[in-house]
């Protein structure tokens, strides 16, 4: 599987160290609440696992699966949600976390969406940002790292649910996509 990347953009030790920085912002964040980390799926699992467990919070968890990709690398546009929240998030602090902001598309429409059952507070955590492909206005609260134009996997990130497992996070050699 390694053999199929072409560059590294971020090690697992920058990741790491960056996981670290964002749990402690955080936790400084919600001192004193219990808010609930709502993870993205399925691409946000690897981060959202690191993430929690740099969190001194008694937080809650939950999780929504929503695509807005079919198996490629371009946005269909259209936003599903597979798989809803358990938990009621009224009055509550949520905390959305995702892997990376593309065209923004998806989180405008889930903001909107959980914007609805009126929680407390919104806010939003993505590992990766590619402002560069900005459609929708979405800004994150916190952001891991700015990404160049550039298809990436690892870390939670796929490629036709391939490559999530990587450690790190890199762009796959040109002729993996034309498989
Ligand atoms: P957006 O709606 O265009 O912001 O896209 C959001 C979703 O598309 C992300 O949550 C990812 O699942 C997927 N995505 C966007 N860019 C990449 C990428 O470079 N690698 C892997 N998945 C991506
Ligand atoms: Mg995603």
């Amino acid at each position: 599987m390694t053999n199929d990347i072409l560059k590294i953009l971020l090690t697992k030790e920058q990741i790491e160290k960056r996981v670290q920085e964002l749990g402690k912002e955080l936790t400084k964040k919600f001192e004193g609440e219990e808010p609930l980390f709502i993870g993205v799926l399925k691409g946000s699992f690897i981060f959202m696992a690191d993430l929690i467990r740099n969190v001194d919070l008694k937080c809650s968890m939950d999780f929504m699966a929503v695509s807005s990709y079919g198996s490629g690398t371009s946005s269909s546009g259209a936003v599903k949600i597979n798989k809803d929240l358990n938990e009621d998030i009224t009055g509550r602090h949520i905390v959305i976390v995702e892997d990376i902001l593309d065209s923004g598309v998806t989180l405008n429409y889930l903001c909107g969406y959980l914007k609805n059952r009126k929680p407390a507070s919104m806010t939003l955590v993505t590992l990766l940002d590619k402002p560069a492909r900005r459609k929708s206005p979405v800004k994150a609260d916190y952001t891991g790292f700015e990404v160049p134009d550039e298809f990436v996997v690892g870390y939670g990130l796929d490629y036709a649910e391939k490559y999530r497992n990587l450690p790190f996070v890199g762009v796959l050699k040109p002729e993996i996509y034309s498989d």
